[in-house]
């Protein structure tokens, strides 16, 4: 098993975040030392739960835990207040109070919408991250941001509620599907992009046999997962530092919204990272082997195969600013060499288009 602590030191609070094969089997025992009540309350999406829930459920009886499963729908459309308030009555009618721990069992979308829950039930509740996606071992689950949807725009309610553990058992990820850990992996890389360049090589290493490789697995999910936690330790409320956490992800989001999300968060953000190169070496002198070198990486898992056909107009709509302000307001984050990122606004426009042209070829 491998171990991080992730500390904040402005309030005197550490939690940790536990990682390795099989760790869902022993998680009563993982949580006895935290002196929570018998009756536990699990959360998951209806995927996951049949997938994995009775096995959880027997590894909290185990060690004296009662405790019982709540269900969301599948995917993004649970993230909503009617899914947050309906969970909230059936808690209540469960008998849960001011003491119950929620444990989030499934990708980001049930531990975004079990933490902002957790946050807000009886003015705040414990809450243990047990993530089951990629994306959710090494980003969401870790760092303490929790959000649901609004008709309006993604995450436009949410809360900072940190966990109290984070368990991480990358044997969920067998039964994830391959479109699904690609999400994931282009966090990973995002990871190594901004902080790690040995991480990067350690992907160029291994190569996109990854998956067959469990130790390789579990070895990524602990290097991305300590970057983020590291990242969030330096800046839990994102002042500062934990925006580089958006590399790549200011024209991703844009690419996202202008396919109507029929391109992949990971994808999107793929491509959002293959710009922020091209602008990096133009704007901050990032060497041309070195972009090349990340290129060739994305390029290497498959992320940015066939370009979507995508309407140049549509994408710098979708970007989150008034056009009138748009070079002015545009953070953007870029690196001066891999694993140095910096934050950048008066991007000029002709450049921003000028690398979508070239990352989504004849679709730009
Ligand atoms: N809080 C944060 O810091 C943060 C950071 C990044 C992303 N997010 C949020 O995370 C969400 C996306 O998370 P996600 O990509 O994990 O998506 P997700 O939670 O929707 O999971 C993707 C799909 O995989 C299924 N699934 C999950 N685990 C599985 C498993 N082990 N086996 C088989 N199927 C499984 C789910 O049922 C779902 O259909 C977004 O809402 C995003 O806003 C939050």
């Amino acid at each position: 098993m491998k171990e991080l602590l992730l500390a904040l030191p402005h309030r005197d609070e550490s939690y940790r975040v536990l990682i390795g094969p099989g760790l869902r089997l022993g998680l009563g025992y993982l949580l006895s030392p935290l002196d929570f009540p018998s009756r536990l309350f699990l959360i998951s999406d209806s995927r996951v739960a049949r997938l994995h829930g009775a096995a959880v459920q027997s590894a909290l009886a185990e060690a004296g835990y009662t405790s019982t499963l709540l269900t969301t729908p599948p995917g993004e459309r649970a993230k909503t207040w009617t899914v947050a308030q309906r969970l909230a009555r059936e808690l209540l009618r469960l008998g849960a109070h001011r003491a119950s721990p929620l444990i989030a069992l499934g990708g980001g979308v049930v531990g975004d919408l079990t933490g902002f829950l957790a946050s807000i039930f009886m003015r705040g509740v414990p809450l243990i991250q047990v993530p089951t996606t990629l994306l959710a071992m090494v980003d969401a689950a870790i760092g303490g941001k929790t959000a649901i949807n609004l008709p309006e725009g993604k995450n436009l309610l949410g809360t900072f509620h940190q966990p109290r553990l984070v368990v991480i058992d990358p044997d969920f990820l067998h039964t994830l599907p391959p479109k699904e850990r690609l999400n994931g992996l282009a966090e990973v890389l995002k990871a190594g992009f901004i902080r790690a360049p040995d991480l990067l090589t350690y992907l160029e290493t291994v190569g996109p046999s990854l998956f067959k490789n469990p130790a390789a697995v579990t070895d990524i999910i602990y290097r991305a997962a300590a970057i983020k936690a590291q990242v969030v330790a330096a800046d839990e409320r994102e002042a500062g530092l934990r925006r580089i956490l958006n590399f790549g992800h200011t024209l991703g989001h844009a690419l996202e919204q202008a396919a109507a999300f029929r391109l992949s968060h990971g994808r999107a953000v793929a491509f959002g990272m293959l710009a922020a190169l091209i602008l990096s070496e133009k704007l901050v002198g990032l060497p041309q082997e070195e972009a090349q070198r990340g290129r060739r990486l994305i390029q290497s898992f498959g992320l940015v195969r066939r370009a979507p056909a995508l309407d140049l107009k549509a994408i710098l709509a979708a970007l989150p600013m008034d056009k009138k302000r748009l070079e002015k307001d545009l953070v953007f984050v870029l690196l001066r060499r891999l694993g140095e990122p910096v934050i950048q606004t008066g991007v000029p426009l002709t450049l921003i288009k000028e690398a979508l042209r070239k990352v989504l070829g004849g679709g730009g």
